[in-house]
């Protein structure tokens, strides 16, 4: 089977009735929201919380009952991808733009599951282009100040035009190569005037599932 299937489907056993969860987004998280597709077909209960405006029509053309997230008063467990994953569980996300409402349901949920295959498993992070949220006001000005941190950033353009996630904000990608220090970039970049959110997720998440061809594996954190 597709890894990413194999990882997606296995974290949906750790969903249980009458849990509110956190649907991510990506095509790993997708075959999650697929399985619970059709759990809730089946009689399952449960309320959910997307992550970006694609994974919330394809939850409800599934009939799993969304809920907004300002009534979500307690999400149980989030299910999400991610882009890269380091031995202490930092992680990088957004590759699909979602960072931000990925971010919020994050850090809302009481357990969050990342479903990944083995290519995402990486020794330190920053292979991975950094996604950073810029809201589009003087964005030119945060891009200028990248530059001059040296984090090579590149302002995410698809079809001739700047990117615009859920929100209507751009992002700009930053090629760092390596980061050596995932607590630190997080602070130095969040105290930028202009940046919204980032897709750094350091000590979040509990439980990695990753999957190759045929074999699962789970990595436990905090
Ligand atoms: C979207 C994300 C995704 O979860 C992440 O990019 C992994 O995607 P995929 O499972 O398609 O490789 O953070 O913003």
């Amino acid at each position: 089977m597709n890894p990413k299937q194999l990882a997606g489907e296995k974290a949906v056993e750790f969903v249980k009735e009458g849990m509110t969860v956190g649907l991510g987004t990506g095509s790993t998280a997708y075959f999650s929201v697929k399985k619970i597709g059709e759990l809730v077909q089946n009689g399952l209960r449960i309320k959910a919380v997307c992550t970006s405006q694609a994974t919330h029509d394809l939850a409800v053309s599934l009939g799993i009952p969304i809920i907004k997230m300002r009534d979500a008063g307690h999400i149980d467990l989030t299910i999400d991808g991610a882009d890269e994953v380091d031995p202490e569980g930092h992680g990088i996300k957004g590759r699909w733009g979602a960072l931000l409402f990925e971010k919020i349901v994050a850090v809302n949920s009481e357990k969050n599951i990342w479903v990944v295959d083995e290519s995402k498993i990486v020794k330190k992070l920053g292979k991975f282009p950094l996604p950073v949220e810029v809201i589009p006001f003087g964005h030119r000005q945060v891009l200028d100040h990248f530059v001059r941190l040296g984090f090579n950033p590149v302002l995410r353009i698809d079809e001739d035009k700047e990117f615009q996630t859920d929100s209507g904000n751009y992002i700009i990608h930053l090629h760092l190569g390596v980061i050596e220090d995932p607590l630190q970039l997080d602070r130095t970049i969040k105290q930028i005037p202009g940046v919204v959110e980032h897709g750094l997720f350091p000590g979040i998440v509990n439980k990695v599932i990753v999957a190759n061809d045929n074999n699962i594996r789970i990595l436990e954190f905090r």
